[in-house]
C-alpha cells in the first residue's frame, strides 16, 4: 500500500472510531493507538494538551514520557508556539529537543489549532532518522483535522 493510501485508510478508520463520540480524551486515546499500530517505525505516538503556558501529557502509546513541556520548548512547544507543524529529520540537530525516549531519532509534531488557538499537539517519534516526509506531514495534518471536527 502506498503511503498516501495508508493515510487515506487511517483517516477513514479514525472517522469511524470517533463518529458520534464527543469525549476528547477517549478519541485521542483511540487515535494514538490507531497511529501507533498503523504506521511503521514509530516508538511513540500521542498528544499533549495546552494548559496555561504549558503542554501537559495526554493519551499516547509508547514509553512513559515527560509530563509537562513549557510553551515554546522542545519540538512540541515549538510547534505549539508557531501554530505550525514541525518536522525534525534528526532530533540531535534540533536545539532544545527534549529526549523523553533516547531511541527517538526523528520527530513530527502537528499542532491542534481551534478557532485560532493552539489547544495541543499530536507528537510522533521514530527510532529511524528522517522517518517523516512531506506526505507524513500532510497525512498527519489531515488526521488532526478529522480529530478536531468532533
Ligand atoms: N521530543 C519532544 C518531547 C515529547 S516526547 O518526544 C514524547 C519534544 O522535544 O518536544
Amino acid at each position: 500500500m502506498s503511503k498516501i493510501a495508508l493515510y487515506r485508510d487511517l483517516a477513514a478508520q479514525l472517522a469511524s472510531l470517533i463518529e458520534g463520540e464527543p469525549d476528547r480524551v477517549a478519541n485521542a486515546a483511540n487515535m494514538a493507538a490507531l497511529i501507533y499500530h498503523g504506521l511503521p517505525d514509530l516508538n511513540w505516538a500521542g498528544f499533549y494538551f495546552t494548559q496555561g503556558d504549558e503542554l501537559v501529557l495526554g493519551p499516547f502509546q509508547g514509553q512513559p514520557a515527560c509530563v509537562r513541556i513549557a510553551w515554546a520548548k522542545g519540538v512540541c512547544g515549538t510547534a505549539a508556539a508557531r501554530g505550525a507543524t514541525v518536522l525534525v529529520p534528526d532530533v540531535h540537530e534540533f536545539p532544545g529537543h527534549i529526549a523523553c525516549d533516547p531511541i527517538s531519532q526523528s520527530e513530527l509534531v502537528v499542532p491542534l489549532v481551534e478557532y485560532g488557538r493552539v489547544t495541543g499537539v499530536l507528537d510522533l517519534d521514530s527510532p529511524k532518522r528522517a522517518r517523516f516526509d512531506a506526505t507524513d506531514q500532510q497525512g498527519c495534518e489531515h488526521l488532526v483535522s478529522v480529530f478536531l471536527r468532533r
